[in-house]
């Protein structure tokens, strides 16, 4: 069966879902001299020969697996390579893997004389369901994630259900988490799907729905002015578990761990709290939560007056707030 969502922002693209779509991901390219595959290291190299095979003298760039990557250095290297190799405007540019190889491809292209069309073939169940569609691209400063980026949209999305196969269990799991945050937020219908597990045999169905949401996410406000936040559910204690780990709690079971304490005490939250289980994510937070304000009061994204926070009152729908930091801290200790 063959999806597709048109997204309708402030430039016009597709997504196409399709099992099997990675072998003709060429098919959807568009008219070029020459093509750059870039990728990582982890991503499996049948999906890179798959992708390769279909052009005529592709430049492969790899560059290192991890959020190390998303670099101005990096970027620069890239950008090298690309010139090395005789690129010129009429190049495009494939991001093949992850949300770091989404993100960092799409600011390639943005910057690469002034901008260069590129194409998402997201690998994760992460970059398909969420980071490949919505055009925020970005690097990362040492102090600070996705600080230097923009809104360059992709020339279309190719999305193969397939390429999933080969995912380790943690990385799904990180996926899931976000799916179950669409869930949440506005989907009372794919939470219950996700509860009975019929995403398992349903996923390119599943991922359909996932990007359908983000699509109207995204049209109703691509420059994440105000609703976009919504997507932000669990977001803020999410980076502060991660940044007060070193990282060593990954995204999305920190995000899980910050969606459970926002749904502290709600009727919902046991029915919640089993599917985090079930998709083999930890809520349990092994330090203070309480301590985790002082990284909250520090994101880029607070002000002094406090913190835009998303509620989720009940399964499918959700709230923007502006809460206090004091109201921030109740919900954390609430955690202990
Ligand atoms: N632009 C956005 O709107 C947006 C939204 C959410 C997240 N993000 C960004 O996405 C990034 C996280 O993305 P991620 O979770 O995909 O992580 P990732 O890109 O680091 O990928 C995780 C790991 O999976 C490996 N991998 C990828 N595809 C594989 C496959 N098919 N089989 C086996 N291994 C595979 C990668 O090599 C990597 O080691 C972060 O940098 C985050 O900031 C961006
Ligand atoms: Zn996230």
């Amino acid at each position: 069966m063959k999806f597709q969502v048109d997204v309708q922002a402030s430039s016009k693209y597709s997504v196409y879902i399709e099992r099997g779509l990675i072998h003709s991901v060429a098919t959807l390219t568009p008219a070029h001299a020459k093509v750059v595959v870039l990728t990582d290291r982890l991503v499996p190299t049948q999906w890179v020969s798959s992708v390769m095979d279909q052009f005529d003298d592709p430049l492969l760039i790899t560059v290192p697996e991890g959020e190390s990557s998303k670099s101005l250095r990096r970027t620069e290297l890239i950008v090298d390579e690309m010139l090395d190799a005789g690129c010129h405007r009429d190049t495009v540019l494939l991001a093949l893997g992850g949300g770091v190889i989404g993100d960092l491809g799409g600011f390639v292209a943005s910057v690469f004389m002034r901008g260069i069309p590129y194409v998402q073939i997201p690998t994760t169940l992460l970059a398909q369901i969420d980071s490949s569609v919505g055009g925020k691209v970005a690097v990362n400063t040492g102090l600070a994630k996705n600080i230097i980026g923009g809104f360059y949209p992709p020339h279309v999305v190719c999305i193969d259900p397939d390429v999933l196969h080969t995912l380790p269990k943690e990385e799904f799991a990180n996926g899931m988490a976000e799916l179950i945050k669409y869930g949440l937020i506005l989907d009372a219908e794919l939470f219950a799907m996700i509860e009975n597990e019929r995403i398992l045999q349903q996923l390119p169905e599943t991922i359909y729905r996932a990007v359908s949401l983000k699509q109207q996410v995204v049209e109703a406000d691509e420059r994440d002015a105000h609703y976009r936040q919504i997507l932000n559910f669990g977001h803020s204690i999410a980076h502060a578990i991660e940044k007060a780990s070193n990282h060593n709690v990954s995204h999305g079971q920190a995000v899980a761990m910050g969606m459970a304490m926002m749904i502290q005490g709600k009727p919902f939250e046991e029915r919640v709290l089993k599917v985090f289980k079930r998709y083999g994510l930890s809520t349990t937070y092994s330090e203070n939560p309480a301590a985790l304000i002082d990284y909250i009061s520090k994101d880029k994204k607070a002000s002094t007056d406090g913190i835009n926070e998303i509620f989720v009152h009940e399964i499918g729908s959700c709230e923007i707030e502006t809460i206090s930091y004091t109201t921030m801290k109740t919900i954390l200790e609430g955690a202990q």
